[in-house]
């Protein structure tokens, strides 16, 4: 984990890399979620925003699929945690609603969830605000939807990876 910034919240724009892309399906959110996966390890930080209904939850069950964990990833509404092990050898995922949680990371901590958050992969959906002080570096998605339309399938997701975890990694990837 790096330092903090000696003057306060550090800007994060300068080693920060961003993929747009367009996403026309729910199949195809759970693609980009396995594509993403592969890019993630122990220790990485995802934070999913966009409004309800929007897809995050959607993305992280291909997130999932892609590390190959054990569970169905589903809407954790009546829990703040999920763990869902891995089958193989690779890292957890810890799948986190904290539209519930207020009090950030030390709510976060007090979950007890049996699991080594740095050895784990983190995605966090509603997170702005609350878990940002785990680490410096962490990936953030921003799913939008038109306006107002719960017909349209179409949803627009900004990728943006902060910290120096994500400074060499080329996003572009993601939209292939
Ligand atoms: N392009 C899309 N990507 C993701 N979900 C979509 C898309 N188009 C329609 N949907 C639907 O929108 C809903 C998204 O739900 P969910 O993933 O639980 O959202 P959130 O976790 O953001 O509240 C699902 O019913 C899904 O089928
Ligand atoms: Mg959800």
């Amino acid at each position: 984990m790096e330092a903090a910034a000696p003057h306060g919240p550090a800007e994060p724009t300068p080693s920060a890399h961003s993929a747009g892309l367009t996403v026309t399906s729910p199949e195809r959110m759970r693609e980009l979620g396995r594509r993403l996966a592969g890019l993630l390890r122990a220790g990485d930080l995802v934070l999913l925003s966009g409004e309800l209904g929007a897809g995050k939850t959607t993305l992280t069950r291909g997130l999932g699929e892609g590390l190959g964990v054990r569970g169905a990833v589903t809407s954790p509404t009546f829990v703040i945690a999920r763990v869902h092990p891995s089958l193989g050898d690779g890292p957890p995922l810890v799948h986190v609603d904290a539209y519930r949680l207020s009090g950030g990371l030390e709510e976060m901590e007090d979950l007890d969830l049996d699991v080594s958050l740095p050895e784990s992969v983190i995605v966090v959906e509603w997170g702005e605000g609350k878990v940002e002080e785990l680490t410096e570096d962490r990936l953030q998605v921003v799913i939008h939807r038109a306006v107002g339309d719960t017909t349209d399938e179409v949803r627009r997701v900004t990728v943006t990876g902060l910290g120096t975890r994500w400074a060499a990694t080329d996003l572009a990837v993601l939209s292939a």
